[in-house]
């Protein structure tokens, strides 16, 4: 991964940080590498999943998948962390075999899916590191009942991953599922580099080894300085940004297969630093497609936004046909990997030119190393985000809160959070 900053550099952009307070905060950052290293070292809860490319074992995921491999579809059912970076991979990469998410209990779309899947040909990877949350739980009693309408045995067609306890553990143990362990002291939004990220990824026929060694790759340049790693690089320049007033930071890949990339990075980003009056709201777009929406916005409106500008270097390209239509000769003969690379250039100079602030991340291809590289370098570039900020990265009480809600007024179980519903203020127009 490779990030230049020079568009958000004081001189540049307005908010922007100068070279010298990038040289004082340098000293900040050595400090909380080693508070890193020594997290790491310890196998901290949390610092252990900046030592995932080591410690897990791809092996063991792809011995544990084997049954599935001739499956025709896969469908995850998990939400949050549990979900988002094995969709990533899966949207990034082409395959053979459909890759699913059931997350949210919409239960259109849940019904929609259930309808159209081959269920005696699809694997079902259930997974939750507690093990108890509603909506992956509801799902997947959803899609047990579909598979025995439909005189499918469940049993030979699903496997869990998830922690030592909960209700899906006991549930693995009474029917005898095959069962992954999530990592230990690892929050959902940084596992994506573990069992939970590379199951599917496994089933697909992706190469994990290649994903875990672009990661490793990542990780290896961490450093205590962020000019000599781009993920502290990037941590550094964001959490300055914050402090200079740019609440906002706006992911903004050019590569559709990136899209859901921006959906997991705005988890990772809010879920870890939203503490305390803290964080940066992520905003999601797309090159070039939003350029042609939030643009606009980007440019013009508050100076409250980072924008981080993604792309590969090199892509499976098209050539763009020679044409007789008048006044579009200048296209015919380029190809639209060099139109898209024009949008990205022509997007930062915009931004530039404005003095926004803009971060270019840029990995060589799209492919498993990439996206290890890409994965991890975020992740890290956030944990040292959050050391900067003194916010506690790897807890999430907020989102704790409103599965304990949703719990209680569903009467699974005596939590308090549920009485907070009933205080609700009104103001109601109709
Ligand atoms: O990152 C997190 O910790 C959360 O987003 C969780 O992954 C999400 O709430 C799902 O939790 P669980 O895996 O326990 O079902």
């Amino acid at each position: 991964m490779r990030v230049d900053l020079g568009n958000a550099l004081a001189g540049v952009a307005e908010p922007g940080v100068s070279r010298a307070a990038l040289d004082d905060l340098d000293e900040r950052v050595a400090d909380a590498h080693e508070r890193i290293e020594r997290g790491r070292a310890d196998a901290e809860r949390g610092y252990a999943a900046l030592n995932l490319p080591e410690t897990v074992d791809p092996d063991e995921i792809r011995r544990a998948v084997e049954p599935f491999a001739d499956a025709e579809a896969i469908v995850t059912v998990g939400i949050g962390g549990s979900a988002l970076g094995a969709a990533t991979l899966a949207s990034a990469l082409p395959a053979e075999t459909p890759a699913y998410f059931l997350d949210n209990v919409d239960p259109e779309h849940v019904s929609r899916l259930l309808d159209d899947l081959p269920l005696d040909a699809t694997a079902v990877n259930v997974v939750s590191r507690s093990g108890t949350t509603a909506e992956t739980l509801a799902n997947f009693l959803a899609v047990r009942e579909a598979m025995a309408d439909a005189g499918v045995d469940w049993t030979d067609r699903t496997f869990v991953t998830t922690g030592e306890e909960g209700n899906l553990r006991r549930l693995a143990e009474r029917e005898d599922l095959p069962a992954l362990d999530v990592p230990e002291g690892v929050p959902g939004r940084f596992s994506a580099l573990s069992t939970v990220g590379l199951a599917c990824a496994a089933i697909q026929g992706h190469d994990l080894d290649a994903i875990l060694a672009g990661a490793s790759d990542e990780g290896d340049r961490l450093a205590g300085s962020l000019y000599e790693s781009p993920a502290y690089a990037y941590g550094a320049t964001a959490y300055a940004l914050e402090e200079r007033g740019a609440g906002v930071n706006a992911m903004m890949p050019y590569a559709e297969s990136l899209e859901t990339f921006a959906e997991w990075f705005a988890q990772l980003w809010a879920e870890s630093l939203g503490k305390d009056g803290r964080g940066q709201t992520p905003a999601r777009a797309l090159g070039a497609t939003d350029q042609h929406s939030q643009l606009q916005l980007y440019r013009a409106g508050p100076r409250d936004k980072l924008v981080t500008l993604v792309r590969p270097e090199e892509r499976r390209d098209r050539a763009i046909p020679e044409t007789e239509l008048e006044g579009l000769s200048y296209l015919g003969g380029s190809t639209l990997g060099d139109l898209l690379d024009a949008e990205f250039e022509a997007t930062e100079a915009s931004l530039a030119e404005a003095g926004r602030p803009t971060v270019r991340v840029e990995v060589d291809r799209v492919d498993e190393r990439g996206l290890g590289e890409l994965l991890y370098g975020m992740e890290a570039a956030c944990v040292l985000y959050g050391e900067l900020a003194e916010v506690s990265t790897f807890t999430q009480p907020a989102v704790e809160w409103g599965k304990k809600a949703a719990r209680g007024l569903l009467g699974g179980g005596d939590f308090e959070e549920a009485d907070a519903v009933a205080d609700k203020t009104t103001l109601t127009v109709e």
